[in-house]
Protein backbone atom coordinates (compact mmCIF):
# COMPACT_ATOMS: atom_id res chain seq x y z
CA UNK A 1 0.00 0.00 0.00
CA UNK A 2 1.38 3.66 -0.93
CA UNK A 3 1.69 5.90 1.96
CA UNK A 4 1.39 9.88 0.98
CA UNK A 5 1.29 12.88 2.77
CA UNK A 6 -1.83 15.18 0.91
CA UNK A 7 0.02 18.39 1.32
CA UNK A 8 -3.12 21.04 0.77
CA UNK A 9 -6.53 20.63 1.45
CA UNK A 10 -9.92 22.24 2.16
CA UNK A 11 -12.12 19.60 4.29
CA UNK A 12 -13.99 22.42 5.87
CA UNK A 13 -15.72 23.03 2.31
CA UNK A 14 -18.98 22.37 2.48
CA UNK A 15 -18.78 18.98 -0.29
CA UNK A 16 -17.66 17.20 2.56
CA UNK A 17 -20.22 18.08 5.21
CA UNK A 18 -22.41 14.64 5.08
CA UNK A 19 -19.09 12.48 5.22
CA UNK A 20 -16.15 13.66 6.80
CA UNK A 21 -15.93 11.64 9.49
CA UNK A 22 -16.33 8.52 7.41
CA UNK A 23 -14.75 9.63 4.59
CA UNK A 24 -11.58 10.93 6.68
CA UNK A 25 -11.23 7.77 8.22
CA UNK A 26 -11.74 5.81 5.21
CA UNK A 27 -9.10 7.45 3.18
CA UNK A 28 -6.57 7.29 6.17
CA UNK A 29 -6.59 3.34 6.57
CA UNK A 30 -6.05 3.23 2.49
CA UNK A 31 -2.66 4.98 2.99
CA UNK A 32 -2.86 8.36 3.37
CA UNK A 33 -0.90 9.39 5.94
CA UNK A 34 -1.34 12.67 6.94
CA UNK A 35 -3.40 15.95 6.08
CA UNK A 36 -2.23 19.62 5.90
CA UNK A 37 -6.25 21.64 5.99
CA UNK A 38 -5.60 25.38 4.87
CA UNK A 39 -6.73 28.15 6.15
CA UNK A 40 -8.47 30.42 3.61
CA UNK A 41 -10.47 33.08 6.18
CA UNK A 42 -10.79 33.35 9.96
CA UNK A 43 -13.34 31.22 9.88
CA UNK A 44 -12.16 28.41 7.97
CA UNK A 45 -8.84 28.75 9.86
CA UNK A 46 -10.37 28.10 12.91
CA UNK A 47 -12.34 25.19 11.70
CA UNK A 48 -8.34 23.89 10.65
CA UNK A 49 -7.52 23.67 14.01
CA UNK A 50 -10.49 22.60 15.26
CA UNK A 51 -9.67 19.42 12.70
CA UNK A 52 -5.99 19.22 13.77
CA UNK A 53 -7.56 18.78 17.37
CA UNK A 54 -9.89 16.07 16.01
CA UNK A 55 -8.15 14.11 13.77
CA UNK A 56 -4.86 12.69 14.62
CA UNK A 57 -3.55 12.65 11.28
CA UNK A 58 -4.80 16.04 10.13
CA UNK A 59 -2.80 19.11 10.44
CA UNK A 60 -3.44 22.65 10.24
CA UNK A 61 -2.30 25.73 7.84
CA UNK A 62 -4.03 29.05 9.17
CA UNK A 63 -4.09 31.94 7.17
CA UNK A 64 -5.85 34.65 4.43
CA UNK A 65 -6.26 33.38 1.17
CA UNK A 66 -6.07 36.52 -1.45
CA UNK A 67 -9.74 36.35 -2.65
CA UNK A 68 -10.86 36.31 0.97
CA UNK A 69 -8.81 39.85 2.47
CA UNK A 70 -12.02 41.85 2.06
CA UNK A 71 -13.12 42.76 5.62
CA UNK A 72 -10.35 40.70 7.46
CA UNK A 73 -10.79 42.52 11.04
CA UNK A 74 -7.91 44.90 11.74
CA UNK A 75 -7.25 42.53 14.70
CA UNK A 76 -6.25 39.54 12.28
CA UNK A 77 -3.11 38.93 13.08
CA UNK A 78 -3.58 38.47 16.94
CA UNK A 79 -5.66 35.53 16.45
CA UNK A 80 -3.27 33.77 13.35
CA UNK A 81 -0.56 34.13 16.01
CA UNK A 82 -2.88 32.46 18.76
CA UNK A 83 -3.53 29.50 16.10
CA UNK A 84 -0.35 29.55 14.27
CA UNK A 85 1.54 28.43 17.95
CA UNK A 86 -0.59 25.54 18.36
CA UNK A 87 1.43 21.94 18.22
CA UNK A 88 -0.24 20.82 14.95
CA UNK A 89 -0.33 23.99 13.42
CA UNK A 90 2.24 23.11 10.83
CA UNK A 91 2.08 25.95 8.38
CA UNK A 92 1.01 29.88 7.08
CA UNK A 93 -1.11 29.48 4.43
CA UNK A 94 -3.05 29.59 1.96
CA UNK A 95 -1.56 33.34 1.49
CA UNK A 96 -0.70 35.11 -2.05
CA UNK A 97 -2.28 37.10 -4.79
CA UNK A 98 -5.10 36.07 -6.88
CA UNK A 99 -6.00 38.35 -9.68
CA UNK A 100 -8.40 36.02 -11.59
CA UNK A 101 -11.70 37.75 -10.88
CA UNK A 102 -12.42 41.49 -11.37
CA UNK A 103 -13.16 43.49 -8.25
CA UNK A 104 -9.93 42.37 -6.56
CA UNK A 105 -7.99 44.76 -4.62
CA UNK A 106 -3.91 44.02 -5.07
CA UNK A 107 -2.96 46.99 -3.06
CA UNK A 108 -5.03 45.04 0.32
CA UNK A 109 -3.78 41.70 -0.95
CA UNK A 110 -0.37 42.59 -1.18
CA UNK A 111 -0.43 44.34 1.99
CA UNK A 112 -2.02 41.12 3.82
CA UNK A 113 0.33 38.83 2.02
CA UNK A 114 3.35 40.94 3.14
CA UNK A 115 1.89 40.94 6.94
CA UNK A 116 1.61 37.38 7.33
CA UNK A 117 4.51 36.85 5.30
CA UNK A 118 6.43 38.75 8.32
CA UNK A 119 3.92 36.27 10.78
CA UNK A 120 5.50 33.06 9.15
CA UNK A 121 9.03 35.15 9.79
CA UNK A 122 8.61 35.72 13.29
CA UNK A 123 6.85 32.25 14.13
CA UNK A 124 9.52 30.18 12.24
CA UNK A 125 6.94 28.65 10.08
CA UNK A 126 6.81 27.94 6.68
CA UNK A 127 4.28 29.20 4.10
CA UNK A 128 1.89 28.06 1.09
CA UNK A 129 2.09 30.70 -1.25
CA UNK A 130 -1.07 30.85 -3.32
CA UNK A 131 -0.47 32.93 -6.85
CA UNK A 132 -2.82 33.10 -10.04
CA UNK A 133 -2.35 35.25 -12.45
CA UNK A 134 -0.39 37.36 -10.76
CA UNK A 135 3.02 35.75 -11.27
CA UNK A 136 4.94 39.03 -11.09
CA UNK A 137 3.79 40.71 -8.18
CA UNK A 138 3.92 37.34 -6.17
CA UNK A 139 7.87 36.43 -7.08
CA UNK A 140 8.53 40.55 -6.37
CA UNK A 141 7.17 40.42 -2.99
CA UNK A 142 8.99 36.79 -2.80
CA UNK A 143 12.38 37.99 -3.91
CA UNK A 144 12.19 40.84 -1.43
CA UNK A 145 12.68 38.22 1.84
CA UNK A 146 16.03 36.68 -0.32
CA UNK A 147 14.54 33.21 0.78
CA UNK A 148 11.81 31.75 1.35
CA UNK A 149 10.34 28.94 3.46
CA UNK A 150 7.36 27.43 1.66
CA UNK A 151 6.11 26.02 -1.23
CA UNK A 152 4.49 27.04 -4.34
CA UNK A 153 0.80 25.28 -4.31
CA UNK A 154 -1.38 24.09 -7.37
CA UNK A 155 1.32 25.24 -9.88
CA UNK A 156 0.61 26.67 -13.10
CA UNK A 157 3.82 28.39 -13.87
CA UNK A 158 6.10 27.86 -16.70
CA UNK A 159 9.25 25.72 -16.42
CA UNK A 160 10.87 28.54 -16.62
CA UNK A 161 9.11 30.68 -13.06
CA UNK A 162 9.38 26.76 -11.64
CA UNK A 163 13.39 27.48 -11.77
CA UNK A 164 12.65 30.96 -9.47
CA UNK A 165 10.79 29.05 -7.50
CA UNK A 166 13.06 26.47 -6.54
CA UNK A 167 15.96 29.42 -6.81
CA UNK A 168 14.36 31.44 -3.47
CA UNK A 169 14.62 28.12 -1.78
CA UNK A 170 10.57 26.82 -2.17
CA UNK A 171 9.36 23.82 -3.00
CA UNK A 172 5.95 23.23 -5.59
CA UNK A 173 3.43 20.90 -5.41
CA UNK A 174 1.53 20.22 -8.11
CA UNK A 175 -2.30 19.14 -7.96
CA UNK A 176 -4.60 16.64 -10.82
CA UNK A 177 -4.22 19.36 -13.27
CA UNK A 178 -0.97 17.33 -14.43
CA UNK A 179 -3.84 14.38 -15.27
CA UNK A 180 -4.91 16.41 -17.65
CA UNK A 181 -5.44 16.11 -21.09
CA UNK A 182 -4.11 19.64 -21.68
CA UNK A 183 -1.05 19.66 -18.67
CA UNK A 184 1.32 19.95 -21.36
CA UNK A 185 2.78 23.44 -19.48
CA UNK A 186 1.90 21.66 -16.23
CA UNK A 187 4.37 18.92 -17.52
CA UNK A 188 6.96 20.69 -18.50
CA UNK A 189 7.36 22.17 -15.42
CA UNK A 190 7.59 18.99 -13.38
CA UNK A 191 10.66 18.31 -15.15
CA UNK A 192 12.21 21.14 -14.07
CA UNK A 193 11.57 20.19 -10.00
CA UNK A 194 13.58 18.07 -8.81
CA UNK A 195 12.40 14.73 -6.60
CA UNK A 196 13.71 16.50 -3.67
CA UNK A 197 12.23 19.87 -4.17
CA UNK A 198 8.36 18.41 -4.95
CA UNK A 199 5.39 18.02 -2.91
CA UNK A 200 1.85 16.06 -3.53
CA UNK A 201 -1.73 17.93 -3.04
CA UNK A 202 -5.08 17.46 -4.10
CA UNK A 203 -6.48 21.07 -3.63
CA UNK A 204 -9.63 18.94 -2.74
CA UNK A 205 -12.88 19.16 -2.85
CA UNK A 206 -11.46 20.54 -6.59
CA UNK A 207 -9.10 19.81 -9.25
CA UNK A 208 -10.19 15.98 -8.93
CA UNK A 209 -6.97 14.42 -11.09
CA UNK A 210 -7.90 12.46 -14.54
CA UNK A 211 -10.17 9.75 -14.32
CA UNK A 212 -12.22 11.87 -12.05
CA UNK A 213 -12.12 15.17 -13.14
CA UNK A 214 -15.23 17.50 -12.50
CA UNK A 215 -16.43 15.23 -9.69
CA UNK A 216 -14.94 15.36 -5.76
CA UNK A 217 -12.17 15.13 -4.99
CA UNK A 218 -10.10 14.03 -2.25
CA UNK A 219 -7.16 13.19 -0.77
CA UNK A 220 -7.15 9.15 -1.34
CA UNK A 221 -7.04 10.39 -5.93
CA UNK A 222 -3.28 11.60 -5.09
CA UNK A 223 -2.43 8.28 -6.50
CA UNK A 224 -3.44 9.71 -10.60
CA UNK A 225 -1.10 12.53 -9.18
CA UNK A 226 1.86 9.84 -7.74
CA UNK A 227 1.27 7.81 -11.20
CA UNK A 228 1.81 10.88 -13.21
CA UNK A 229 4.52 11.98 -11.79
CA UNK A 230 6.47 8.59 -11.27
CA UNK A 231 5.71 8.46 -15.45
CA UNK A 232 7.36 11.78 -16.08
CA UNK A 233 10.31 11.36 -13.39
CA UNK A 234 11.15 7.91 -14.21
CA UNK A 235 10.97 6.47 -10.63
CA UNK A 236 8.40 4.47 -9.30
CA UNK A 237 5.39 5.04 -7.55
CA UNK A 238 6.61 4.07 -4.32
CA UNK A 239 9.57 6.46 -4.30
CA UNK A 240 7.57 9.69 -5.38
CA UNK A 241 5.30 8.58 -2.11
CA UNK A 242 8.40 8.60 -0.11
CA UNK A 243 10.10 11.17 -1.13
CA UNK A 244 7.25 13.81 -1.53
CA UNK A 245 6.83 12.53 2.15
CA UNK A 246 10.39 13.28 3.11
CA UNK A 247 9.79 16.78 1.59
CA UNK A 248 6.65 17.54 3.18
CA UNK A 249 7.79 16.46 6.53
CA UNK A 250 11.05 18.01 6.35
CA UNK A 251 9.58 21.77 5.12
CA UNK A 252 6.44 21.18 7.79
CA UNK A 253 8.55 20.43 10.26
CA UNK A 254 5.96 20.31 13.13
CA UNK A 255 4.52 17.44 11.40
CA UNK A 256 7.48 15.35 12.36
NI1 LIG B 1 -6.26 25.65 -1.83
Amino acid sequence: MLEYIDSHAHYDAEQFDEDRDELLERIHSAGVRSIVNMGCNMERSRLSVEYAEKYPFVYAAVGIHPEDVEGTPADYLDSLKKWAELPKTAAIGEIGLDYHYEGYDPQLQKKIFREQLDLAEELSLPVVIHSRDATEDTMTILRERGKVNGVMHCFSGSAETARQVLDLGMNISFTGVLTFKNARRAIEALEAVPLDRLMLETDCPYMAPEPNRGKRCDSSMIIYIIQKIAEVKGVSPEFVAKQTTENTLKLFYKMQ
